[in-house]
């Protein structure tokens, strides 16, 4: 293909910011664009005292299409007193620069996209093809009613009580020129786009005139378009259809105002206007914007989403006829926005500004996100408390395992529109959804038609789910109900999963690149039907990655400080590592999700990190260690603890297959508390443990008194008598360091 130029004019405020941020995909999709960089906006008209200087106005004029970040308008007054003072005696009229290039250019044609991007309930998309040259828009606007009109207005009751100093008009101007290039364009963009009607949003219950006018032109072009319907609502009708079934809509058409008005309203729909697209379009030029405008207050802090931009990129891209460019930047920016984990604020996260679009550029480029699933468990037992919810579990494990983890879990009571409602949001978003039971024959089993109605696909008798259900019950003399019938009802087209352990057939149906999976209730017949789709029905899903878990146990260290060592050691690794912390008093564990391949250096970085609180590598505790370590030396302890009040032995001998052994080691446990007592949660204890060891050759360097000794020392928050529990496992673990040759450094080493 040619090259291309474009004009890039990213204006003012937020405009300038996610251009920057969505640019590059023009680039990582490998286009033949030329990029022009030009003026425009608010700092042009200050200087220039013309928002759309000449130099400008040339570059449009070379270029195949327009790409606009943002410009900002203000009220008359505001706009002179910004203007530059040498400027002012000639008082230029301040005219918006995209008023000013839609005249100009006469891009009569402005189109808004509108598609249900964040996931979730029923899909739709539809667009607003909005009148851009006349209409409400067409300048015949007047503060103080002209002499031509006063004749038609005088008359009116409240123009005799306001005179015409009190009284001003416009007029919603409307040409057949005007009107039949919309409406083909609107028939156009249906064809092109497979929308499968045209509804023109008007007001013929009151503008009766001119509105039957419209409907004259409408019928005329629309005998151009057989195959496409056509529909003449009012357009308020049109708002309170749009906010309550936008999937009812194709492309909606409309004069300037309405259509101005119906595409905010779009915006609102589908999440707001950091989603909203447009394009204007003329026979002589065109320029793509997005809708948000440049929002001066939120200029230069990074927040503004990214994606309104990268979908109007999409829709310019369309126009110049790279059509495979554009339909890969919106699926990015689908699958980016439905998961919504790395998305800005008004999306519900946290993301900055070029943290979101380089999440729509890596989904571009295919870089793959991880997967997620999403777990509905149903039945009041589960509720009430009677039964323990052991699949949801399960299927965590198991999806995990898979490759798929559970980004969010619900218990729902046997309530059709709460499952409904449950699942809905999943839809789009997570790549599995499973949904376990409530498939039983009575009527309060209503998971099937919840499902149904959460796919928004109504429910068919499924004849081989029948005759499973007939040929289990007959086998096992059961006596078939007429309720039985229920269970082989399932959402139209799913596909069937046949149960081997029950009657209740389950189901799975693909929906927005969701698969959704209907399993009964009890686990051993949900778990293995599960088991069975996970091992063949998700060949959508890659494979999952190799993943070895190091595991570390610690003692005397909190999990922020824990978290903050293993966070730089992980940025250090240059590999892929999920930390994953878990506090059970007395002990931080630390596992690290990394290939197999970077486990053995990682391990080694973790323990240098982590050396003066390690315990283990094993899920034990110190106690469990030492226990271990005494019985295969053969030696017991001669302890003296009255810090523990002997617990420290008791769950020692607990732990030890023997009781005795031949050499002993001297064992001094204390504490000293500062600030609180054995009864009270303040304070702390400052912990020590000496360990004199004469069962073979003195040890150097030492830290004791002793040449034989060693001595430990921890100070904790002291936890009145839970702390008990610190003392003994401080004990072991200070006996483990000794016998494993884990000495603390001597005084004057760690000073
Ligand atoms: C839009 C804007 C403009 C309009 C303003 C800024 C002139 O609201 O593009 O929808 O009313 O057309
Ligand atoms: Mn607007």
């Amino acid at each position: 293909m040619n090259r291309k130029t474009v004009a890039v004019l990213p204006g003012d405020g937020i405009g300038p910011e996610v251009l920057d941020a969505a640019l590059p995909v023009i680039e990582a999709l490998g286009l033949p664009l030329d990029l022009e960089f030009g003026d425009i906006g608010w700092e042009c008209w200050r200087a220039e005292g013309n928002p759309v200087p000449d130099r400008t106005w040339d570059l449009i004029g070379r270029s195949d299409a327009v790409l606009l970040g943002a410009t900002t308008s203000k009220p008359r007054r505001e706009a002179l007193a910004e203007l530059a003072p040498e400027l002012r005696e000639s008082a230029p009229q301040y005219l918006s620069p995209i008023i000013q290039l839609r005249q100009r250019l006469d891009l009569f044609a402005n189109l808004r996209p509108v598609e249900n991007y964040l996931g979730g309930g029923t899909p739709y998309r539809f667009c607003v093809v909005r009148e851009n040259t006349e209409g409400l828009y067409a300048g015949l606007d007047w503060n103080h009613v002209p002499d031509g009109m006063w004749p038609l207005v005088a008359e009116h009751p409240n123009v005799r009580r306001s005179g015409r100093p009190g009284s001003t008009a416009g007029i919603r101007l409307q040409t057949s020129h005007g009107l039949d290039r919309i409406l083909r364009f609107a028939f156009e963009t249906a064809r092109a786009h497979g929308h499968e009607r045209v509804t023109l949003a008007d007001k013929p219950n009151v503008l009766r005139q001119s509105s039957a006018y419209v409907l004259e032109r409408l019928e005329a072009i629309a005998a151009d378009y057989p195959e496409i319907p056509f529909e003449v609502l009012n357009v308020d009708a049109v708002a309170l259809w749009m906010a309550r079934r936008p999937e009812r809509f194709g492309v909606i058409v409309a004069e300037n105002m309405f259509g101005d008005i119906l595409s905010d309203l779009g915006g609102g729909v589908m999440g707001g206007l950091g989603l909203a697209p447009s394009a204007n379009i003329g026979e002589k030029g065109n320029y793509f914007e997005p809708v948000h405008g440049s929002a001066p207050a939120m200029a230069g802090r990074g927040r503004a989403n990214p994606a309104a931009a990268f979908l109007t990129i999409g829709l310019m891209l369309e126009h110049l006829g790279l059509q495979d460019a554009a339909g890969s930047i919106q699926d990015a920016v689908r699958h980016v926005t439905r998961r919504r984990d790395r998305v800005t604020y008004d999306l519900g996260g946290s993301a900055t500004t070029t943290e979101a679009a380089q999440a729509v550029l890596d989904a571009c480029r295919e870089v793959p996100q991880a997967p997620t699933a999403a777990i509905v468990t149903i039945g009041d037992e589960l509720l009430r408390g009677d039964l323990e919810d052991s699949n949801a579990g399960n299927a965590s494990r198991m999806l995990g395992e898979r490759g798929v983890p559970v980004r969010v879990r619900h218990t729902i009571g046997d309530d059709e529109a709460t499952i409904a409602d449950a699942i809905r949001p999943s839809i789009g978003r997570d790549d599995v959804i499973v949904v376990m039971g409530g498939l039983g024959p009575t009527s309060d089993d209503v998971t099937r038609s919840a499902v149904a109605r959460a796919l928004a696909r109504p429910l068919e008798h499924r004849e081989e789910a029948w005759q499973g259900v007939v040929e289990r019950l007959t086998r096992f003399g059961v006596a078939i109900h007429d309720d039985n019938r229920r269970q082989a009802l399932f959402a139209e087209g799913a596909d069937l999963l046949p149960n081997p352990n029950g009657t209740a057939w389950g189901c799975r149906a693909e929906a927005q690149g969701s698969t959704v999976v209907m399993l009964p209730g009890p686990p051993r017949e949900c778990l293995p039907m599960l088991a069975a789709v996970l091992r063949d029905g998700l060949p959508h899903l890659p494979e999952p990655p190799e993943v070895t878990c190091v595991f570390r146990r610690t003692l005397g260290i909190i999990e922020a400080d824990a978290a903050a060592l293993v966070d730089e050691l992980v940025r250090d690794s240059g590999v892929p590592v999920k930390p994953a912390y878990h506090w059970h008093y007395p002990y931080v564990d630390i596992r690290l999700g990394c290939p197999p391949e970077a486990a053995d250096d990682l391990a080694g970085r973790l323990d240098a990190a982590l050396a003066d609180h390690l315990v283990t590598d094993r899920d034990r505790t110190a106690v469990q260690e030492l226990a271990v370590l005494l019985d295969a030396r053969g030696l017991v302890l001669d302890l003296d603890d009255r810090l523990t009040d002997g617990v420290f032995a008791a769950e020692l001998a607990r732990e030890r297959d023997t009781s005795d052994g031949a050499g002993a080691l001297g064992v001094a446990l204390s504490g000293v508390r500062q600030g609180g007592d054995g009864t009270s949660y303040t304070g702390t204890i400052a912990l020590t443990c000496t360990v004199r060891d004469t069962t073979g050759e003195p040890t150097a360097p030492h830290t004791g008194e002793h040449p034989h000794e060693h001595t430990y020392e921890l100070t904790i928050p002291n936890r009145g008598p839970e702390v008990t529990t610190y003392c003994a496992q401080f004990a072991a673990w200070s006996l483990v360091r000794h016998l494993t040759g884990r000495h603390p450094k001597p005084m004057e080493e760690s000073a």
